[in-house]
């Protein structure tokens, strides 16, 4: 950090960017594992945001890492840096105002501690897509279990790599009970409160 001076009190505050854009900034993040529902959540629930009139931006895992994060892997230290990445993007864009909805596995509790110091605790809203594992190996959308179970991937979450559920997260969604559409309004019902104007 030596020479480097970062200058924040030029910047237009977030404040009166978000009363430009009549709502308040979250950091909107979906933690659970592969195939738990995530991404489809993420994308429903930024439609339904959209629709309501909030302004919104979607960071998400497999865009994120074929983009900026796409010279990291699935090691400890590779996921550590992919999420502090992605807290640190998602803190700009929420600093523009807008609300941002991330979608990442997150799978420990030390990952997501670090999103949460760099976001802020009050700007943190988590959703713990607490799908079981079963259910999740059984859509096999882009056929991961199938090849980690066959040893073709190493360090796979929920087969041979952790995923520590959060026991503190605001919203926890299991969408093998319960339908899209319901679980988007409980989520509206939480999170719209903190978004209004
Ligand atoms: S995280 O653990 O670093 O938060 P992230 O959400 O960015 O993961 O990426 C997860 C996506 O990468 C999965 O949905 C899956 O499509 C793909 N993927 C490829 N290899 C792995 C792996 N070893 N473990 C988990 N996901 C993987």
């Amino acid at each position: 950090m030596s020479n480097i001076h970062p200058v924040f009190d030029r910047i237009i505050p977030r404040a009166t960017k978000e009363d430009r854009l009549k709502q308040r900034a979250k950091v909107i993040w979906f933690t659970g594992l592969s195939g738990s529902g995530k991404t489809t959540l993420s994308s429903a629930l930024e439609k339904e945001l959209f629709r309501l009139g909030f302004f919104t931006q979607i960071l998400d895992g497999d865009n994120i890492r074929s983009g900026i994060n796409s010279n990291l892997g699935f090691s400890d230290i590779d996921r550590t840096e992919n999420i502090r990445r992605i807290a640190e993007v998602a803190k700009l864009i929420m600093n523009c105002g807008v609300i941002t909805i991330c979608a990442f596995i997150s799978p420990t509790k030390e990952i997501r501690q670090m999103a949460i110091d760099i976001i802020g605790k009050e700007n943190f809203i988590e959703v713990f897509v607490n799908t079981p594992i079963e259910v999740c190996e059984q859509r096999d959308v882009k056929g991961l279990y199938e090849k980690a179970r066959a040893g073709l991937i190493k360090d796979f979450t929920g087969v041979n790599a952790p995923f520590e559920a959060p026991v503190d997260a605001d919203i926890i969604i299991d969408t093998s009970t319960l339908p899209l559409k319901a679980a988007i309004k409980q989520i509206i019902q939480v999170v719209k409160p903190q978004l209004e104007y």
